[in-house]
């Protein structure tokens, strides 16, 4: 199946950003860790970031014609604000799992609340590059139980 990693803002900074909270891994690391673990799952990989909301918004429509499956989303700060990212999923009606590389929960309060999580299908929060790894694993055993 068709699966889209997609970056919210800063996460282009990753590796040199705030690297106590975020660790050395860039966004390229991350964007390879996931075509190789998609490629294992028998799955095809498209990777976006964009630091602008419209364009986030544009790529979730997009995804609708392209037949994506599944999307794992890490939206960054638009986590916390953004009901037009929200709205934008449920339209196109894709499930996603919401990924974040720090713990939110450990976090400032405004950190805590996010427009997504209710609707996703999970939220991996403080697990690192890793959570997309895990995310990955989490769309083929729920893609595969779908299609039984
Ligand atoms: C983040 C957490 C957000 O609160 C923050 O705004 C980010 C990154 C994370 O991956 O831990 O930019 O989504």
């Amino acid at each position: 199946a068709k699966l889209l990693v997609l970056n919210g803002p800063n996460l282009n900074l990753l590796g040199t950003r705030e690297p106590a909270l975020y660790g050395s891994t860039t966004l390229d690391d991350i964007r390879r860790q996931c075509e190789t673990v998609a490629g294992r799952l028998g799955h095809d990989c498209a990777f976006f970031q964009s630091n602008a909301e419209h364009a986030l918004v544009e790529r979730i429509h997009a995804a609708r014609g392209e037949a994506v499956a599944f999307i794992v989303f890490n939206p960054a700060a638009y986590t916390h604000t953004s009901v037009a990212l929200r709205d934008a999923l449920l339209g196109v009606a894709i499930p996603f799992i919401e990924v974040h590389l720090s713990n939110v929960f450990a976090r400032e309060t405004f950190r805590h609340h996010s427009y997504l999580s209710d609707v996703a299908v999970g939220v991996i929060s403080g697990l690192g590059a890793q959570g997309y790894e895990l995310a990955l694993e989490a769309a083929d055993r729920y893609l595969q139980a779908r299609s039984q």
